[in-house]
């Protein structure tokens, strides 16, 4: 059986999008997965491009890959950086056999046995494809509603890598989905860069949807407990939105709310379409009418014209909103973005001392919550095998937990007492 070494960088989309180019793989000739390189026939690199270290690093990667891996091994570059960097991939690098852009994976087996093969067309439409089955966990899935961005937040590189938003059929979700419980899923995180845009560009005229009533669907199905998603957009989070989140049992009761900046100023900006007010409105409407919600964000430092002033706004909304998880990063500057032009940009010492000052002040927030966990109780759905006999799980609201247990518990939602805390994980013990 030939083997398949694949890499995947970048966000869950990107790990979506590897288990479809190993289910198209495998659909055409079975394909073993190694974590070894040198025994690999096929090494698939799946790039993210969101920020500028990634990306230089891929080409001494290949480089590396190039030294270590089998004599006839073929390389693959997919990906966001495959979109945007396209021919020149492998212009840099003709080792490389092939690139395969972000919006083309459905393309891999065509790709795999042309040399020199490059598709990477943005505006590629398989939202109607049927992808094969295939999933790393088989207790929960990731199922794609929509691909690609309607937005143009003008420090992001996603709409020229991932194209124009377009939104999947519901019945196709609504099918995915079911077959998946049907294998043992009983969770399933649902994909889009703005999830809760759902249903406003689709490819045929007849389809009428939006996330809302998409959320309703879905929590129709019969053996599903769990319903994820990631992410939504707080310019979507309306009350209508909000009102299912809160009221429908199945919806783990997790939002990642993306500030990017505290600053209103900076936000218009940016393009983001809210103020600091809207953002602190509707994390209070969270926080006072789902209590037991936990909310994570992503804040970017650094942004071209940001003042002492605007990056005191952002550390204001953390002081108020206390998230319970926090994606920082400073800015990067990437191709085929409008700020890259603009003038005002900050240098990389500013950027650094106020992403260690947010960091610093986010993690005293996090151990005073996770500290308050402690003799807590939490449904946990066990999801991993570990070493050392233990199993690993999430709770409701997206805490990871460890427990003393076995096989058995895999699949099983159960009670858990916090008996020991720390930042990243809690540890618990069964509760009759
Ligand atoms: N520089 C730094 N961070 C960025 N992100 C997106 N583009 C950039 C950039 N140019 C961050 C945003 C986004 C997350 C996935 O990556 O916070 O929500
Ligand atoms: Fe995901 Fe954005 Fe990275 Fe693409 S660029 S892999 S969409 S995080």
């Amino acid at each position: 059986m030939k083997k398949l070494y694949i890499e995947t960088l970048g966000c869950a989309m990107n790990v979506r999008d590897s288990e479809h180019m190993i289910a198209e793989l495998n659909s055409k000739e079975p394909y073993e997965l190694t974590d070894d390189l040198k025994d690999a026939d096929l090494i698939i690199i799946n790039t993210c491009s969101v920020r500028e270290k990634p990306v230089s690093k891929l080409f001494s990667e290949i480089g590396v890959f190039n030294k270590f891996k089998k004599k006839d091994a073929k390389i693959g570059v997919t990906g966001c950086t495959a979109s945007h960097l396209g021919r020149d991939i492998i212009k840099r690098a003709p080792v490389v056999d092939f690139v395969l852009g972000a919006r083309n994976i459905s393309k891999i087996t065509k790709v795999i046995d042309k040399r020199h093969a490059v598709e990477v067309d943005i505006n590629y439409d398989d939202s109607s494809y049927a992808f094969g089955d295939y999933r790393t966990n088989r207790f929960k899935s990731m199922v794609n509603i929509s691909m690609g961005c309607d937005k143009s937040c003008t420090y992001c590189i996603v709409p020229a890598t991932r194209g124009d938003e377009v939104s999947i059929p519901s019945n196709l979700i609504v099918t995915e989905i079911t077959k998946a419980v049907k294998t043992g899923a009983k969770e399933v995180m649902l994909l889009g860069q703005n999830v809760n845009n759902y249903g406003k560009h689709f490819s045929s005229n007849s389809e009428n949807c939006n996330f809302t009533e998409l959320l309703k669907k879905i929590s129709k199905i019969e053996g599903l407990e769990r319903i994820r998603f990631t992410s939504p957009h707080p310019l979507h989070m309306d009350d209508e939105f909000l009102k299912e989140f809160f009221s429908n049992p199945k919806i783990c009761k997790q939002i990642h709310v993306p500030l990017q900046s505290g600053s209103t100023s900076l936000l218009k900006s940016m393009k983001r379409g809210y103020s600091k007010e809207w953002f602190l409105n509707r994390c209070e409407k969270i926080r006072k009418l789902c209590p037991e919600a936990t909310i994570s964000t992503d804040i970017i430092v650094g942004f071209p014209g940001e003042s002492e002033e605007d990056f005191n706004d952002t550390m204001d909304v953390l002081e108020k909103v206390r998230f319970e998880q926090l994606f920082s990063f400073k800015y990067s500057a990437r191709p085929h973005t409008t700020a890259a032009n603009f003038e005002n940009q900050i240098s990389k010492e500013v950027a650094g001392s106020r992403l260690t000052k947010l960091q610093r002040r986010h993690t005293e927030i996090l151990d005073e919550i996770m500290d308050a966990e402690l003799g807590k109780i939490h449904e946990v759905y066990f999801d991993e095998l570990k070493a050392g006999g233990r199993v690993s799980g999430r709770s409701d609201d997206g805490k990871l937990f460890f427990v003393d247990g076995s096989e058995e518990l895999l699949g099983q939602i159960k009670r858990v007492e916090v008996t020991k805390t720390s930042r990243g994980a809690l540890e618990g013990t069964l509760f009759a």
